[in-house]
């Protein structure tokens, strides 16, 4: 990867992908001051190895999107960019998850497109890369800002859930919020922005039923509240609202309108609308997509990077939902890519 010779012409080449960037889809403004990307990762990594790799994603989901657009959140949170306790595997606390069937059919997709990558590039991009472009492209793909994905995660050799499982629960307020994601380098417009992920997506009962019953939450409008009440018979029923009531399949800044209208579902959106140090940025939000999406897109480069293995560090796993030490089976890519042609 790294020789000497390899240097100039990758240099060439991210100022020539640069340039194109901003030709074709920022404004000049937009493509300044990234996030830093950590040690091992690159904007480039494939370049040589998979070069149709993020056309193989986006062409693949665009498909997924027009028969399915309910997978484009699942994605998102596969990514562990929606700020939710429970979108890690944690199956004790399925009330807290959003739409529980989300998460197996954005796990399905993945592999279907770590099947199709592989079947073109071989077994060289991690599942942990494919998962982040899946998440960019279900943001962009629905309306959202486009943004690039620094790239050459590995795959853990165990499914660790620490990280995802101290993201902050939907009944948490701001202060609670800030504290867990300032642990992680995430100041107060990170949080407010990645909350913007509630653009989409539909939660189940549990997750807000105490806000409307048996003490209505003061800072809910009272129709929303009357509706979830219609919805919802006790936090244990499966049914589910959308989190965006205004535009529910859309990545768009109506999620923060939602907020300055106390139509927020959650107590951790809404409660941004009401703690003095978010409420200012939830309202620069709502009058301003563009520095919505552009805070948003910096926010998920920070995101997918956190705790990121790198290197000669884990692996690169020939099925997405389990280890290679953990598959004893090893079907050829073909035999792979007919069984996903059956469902
Ligand atoms: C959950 O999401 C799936 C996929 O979008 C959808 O088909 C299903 O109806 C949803 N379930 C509920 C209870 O809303
Ligand atoms: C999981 O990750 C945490 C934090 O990165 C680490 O301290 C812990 O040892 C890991 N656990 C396993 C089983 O790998
Ligand atoms: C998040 O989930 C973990 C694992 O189930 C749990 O131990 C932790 O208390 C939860 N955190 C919050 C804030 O709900
Ligand atoms: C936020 O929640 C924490 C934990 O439940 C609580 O101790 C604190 O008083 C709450 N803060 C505000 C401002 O409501
Ligand atoms: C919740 O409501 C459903 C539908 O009315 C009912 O079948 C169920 O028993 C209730 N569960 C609890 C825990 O009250
Ligand atoms: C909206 O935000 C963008 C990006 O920060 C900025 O360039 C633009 O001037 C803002 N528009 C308004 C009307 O304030």
């Amino acid at each position: 990867m790294a020789s000497a010779s390899a240097s100039s012409p990758s240099l060439y080449s991210l100022l020539l992908i640069s340039l194109l960037i901003l030709a074709s889809h920022f404004h000049a403004s937009e493509a300044q001051a990234r996030p830093p990307i950590v040690k091992g990762l690159s904007w480039t990594f494939y370049q040589s190895n998979c070069p149709n790799l993020e056309t193989i994603v986006r062409n693949h989901l665009r498909n997924v999107f027009k028969v399915d657009i309910g997978q484009a959140p699942g994605l998102l949170g596969c990514d562990g960019s929606v700020l939710l306790n429970g979108t890690a595997s944690n199956p004790g606390e399925k009330e807290t998850r959003p739409n529980q069937t989300l998460r197996p059919e954005a796990l399905k997709t993945i592999e279907v497109l770590r099947a199709l990558i592989q079947q073109q590039c071989g077994r060289v991009v991690s599942c942990a890369d494919i998962t982040a472009l899946a998440a960019r492209d279900a943001v962009f793909l629905t309306g959202g800002p486009d943004f690039p994905v620094p790239l050459g995660r590995r795959d853990s050799l165990t499914f660790n859930v620490t990280e995802t499982s101290n993201l902050p629960s939907p009944f948490s307020n701001t202060t609670v919020v800030l504290r867990q994601m300032g642990a992680k380098k995430f100041d107060a417009t990170d949080v407010v922005a990645l909350s913007g992920g509630h653009t989409f997506g539909r939660a189940h009962c549990g997750t807000f039923f105490r806000r409307v019953s048996p003490v209505q939450d003061p800072t809910i409008d009272q129709t929303l509240a009357n509706n979830l009440r219609a919805i919802c018979p006790n936090a244990s029923s499966p049914n589910t609202a959308d989190l965006d009531l205004r535009t529910p399949n859309l990545f768009d800044n109506k999620y923060y309108v939602d907020l300055l209208n106390r139509q927020g579902l959650f107590t951790s959106d809404q409660d941004l609308f009401t703690d003095p140090r978010t409420k200012p940025i939830v309202q620069s939000f709502a009058l301003n997509q563009t520095l919505f999406f552009e805070k948003f897109a910096n926010a998920m480069i920070k995101m997918s990077q956190l705790s990121v293995l790198t290197g000669n560090q884990g692996e690169i796993r020939s099925k997405c939902s389990v280890t290679n030490s953990k598959s004893l089976i090893t079907s050829t890519v073909v035999e792979e890519v007919g069984e996903i042609a059956q469902f």
